[in-house]
């Protein structure tokens, strides 16, 4: 057992990261991994960029302890964020919400285990789903005509999912969407409890609820069994910093701590696992005066933005998320693509949309934003409108499962064929535009017309996908 662990509740501290700062400080002697030996061996020209991080790039040496089995400051850092984000327990990611994703499902589920599963979710659940062997219930979520998209399923596609499947080992969802929309989840997650199924939530974009009011709650504190966030998206983190809570009746701990050791890696960044201890401190130290600063800022870009002639600032319950609706016809693409050669860089665009995200803390470059809008304005009359699709219709069942199990899947040849030839074959791959990462079509479903024409326009529009070639054909399963 390492060092003392005292169980610290003070919110302030950060254990890990200041263990790393201090053994940083005794400018240590490496004759260990990893290579760069605190930094003394870097490439010249770009030492500068990594030099005053690498001394805390260090890996399982005594003091700092380990990961996969934690027992000094990495507990102490984990049980500090459990106590702040009201988890029983929570795990430390080094491989983003992907891996949290992944181990969840893992634990909730065995090969051939009815899970129901909103289709719109991102390809890590699908991944999980078919790493796991599961027999996957999707549910359609709905569509929202006034943001053109489709948000999150029902409470009534929930309660036919959990009528019809009973036996179901989870319910996995998705809350928030990428553009911060919450919808009435507790209710859900009553229903599922009170049929014993337990509920996995992809929060990837909602850490920073734990901010309270008026961000939305967390599913945490509505009753989700196991939690996953990015705090890498949202709070101030490294890339790929993320947490896994739990607080279950259902669900076991060590279960998903016996899938992220298998999934996790046996070197995992210290600079990334520190990075979330700060990122909770950051959090958990907001004043309510930050608060109000922050909230204020977002007010105040998004009334810049409203004065853009080409869109629309639509609101969400995330006042963080900003998005530009495009009138006229207008691509999304197009609009962000503006955006960028102006030096400004959005989250994410779609055919109709372009998503911005304001930061936790108040945002300094007004004039420069301010500048950009105005020469859009000029700028975006000239731009040809592109033809819109009505996606309505693109889930048509409100329940559906896939053609082939995935046990089938592993005894099935593949073809390629092009994708206007592709309806009604079974999709041996996911088609993923990316961002945001969200199948259009899912690997074992039978692909609709639907379906085609969304890729189709969508690589008309310039949208770009998670495929090596897409317009030279796609995989499908050979009958
Ligand atoms: C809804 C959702 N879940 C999970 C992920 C994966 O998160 P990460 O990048 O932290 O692995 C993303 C990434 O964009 C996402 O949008």
């Amino acid at each position: 057992m390492e060092g003392n662990f005292v169980m610290n509740r003070n919110q302030q501290q950060m254990p890990l990261m200041e263990q790393l700062i201090s053994f940083a400080k005794k400018e240590p002697l490496s004759f260990h991994v990893p290579g760069h030996k605190n930094g003394a061996v870097f490439p010249d020209d770009i030492k500068a960029y990594f030099e005053s991080i690498l001394p805390l790039d260090v890996t399982e040496l005594t003091g700092l302890d380990d990961l996969h089995a934690p027992q000094g400051v990495i507990s102490e850092a984990a049980q500090l964020a459990a106590d702040f984000f009201g988890a029983e327990h929570t795990f430390f990611l080094v491989g983003g919400s992907t891996v949290g994703n992944l181990a969840m499902i893992l634990a909730a589920c065995a090969p051939g285990d009815k899970i129901i599963v909103q289709r719109n979710c991102h390809k890590s659940v699908m991944n999980g789903l078919e790493l796991s062997g599961a027999n996957p219930i999707f549910i359609s979520p709905e569509y929202d005509p006034s943001v053109q998209r489709y948000t999150a399923p029902s409470y009534s596609t929930v309660e036919q999912a959990i009528t019809e499947h009973p036996d179901a080992k989870a319910l996995v969802l998705t809350y928030p969407d990428y553009f911060g929309q919450t919808y009435p989840i507790k209710e859900m997650i009553e229903l599922a409890h009170h049929h014993q199924i337990p509920v996995l939530v992809d929060e990837a974009h909602g850490v920073h609820f734990a901010l309270g009011e008026p961000f939305p709650t967390s599913a945490l504190a509505l009753g989700a069994d196991i939690v996953v966030q990015s705090a890498h998206k949202m709070a101030p983190a490294l890339t790929m910093a993320s947490y896994l809570h739990i607080k279950s009746n259902f669900l076991s701990k060590e279960l998903v701590g016996h899938y992220l050791q298998m999934l996790q890696s046996s070197s995992p960044s210290y600079l990334v696992m520190a990075s979330l201890d700060s990122a909770r401190a950051y959090l958990a130290t907001r004043t309510e005066n930050d608060r109000e600063n922050i909230l204020t800022s977002a007010h105040q870009v998004k009334r810049m933005f409203q004065h853009g002639e080409h869109w629309e600032v639509v609101t969400s319950n995330d006042p963080l998320k900003i998005t530009l609706q495009m009138k006229d016809g207008l691509s999304g693409f197009a609009v962000a693509d503006a955006f960028e050669a102006h030096g400004i860089y959005p989250e994410l665009a779609t055919d109709r949309q372009v998503l911005f995200i304001h930061g936790l803390k108040g945002f300094e470059k007004s004039e420069k934003l301010q500048k950009t809008i105005k020469s859009l304005n000029e700028q975006l009359k000239k731009q040809p409108n592109h033809a819109t699709i009505d996606t309505s219709d693109l889930f048509t069942e409100t329940i559906q499962q896939l053609a082939v199990t995935y046990q089938q899947m592993h005894r099935l040849r593949t073809k390629t064929v092009l994708i206007e030839h592709a309806k009604d074959q079974v999709a041996a791959e996911a088609i993923i535009p990316y961002p945001p990462g969200i199948p259009v079509i899912l690997k074992g479903e039978r692909i609709t017309e639907e379906q085609i024409r969304l890729i189709q326009h969508l690589i008309q529009q310039g949208a770009t996908f998670q495929h090596h070639a897409i317009e030279q054909g796609i995989q499908v399963f050979e009958r």
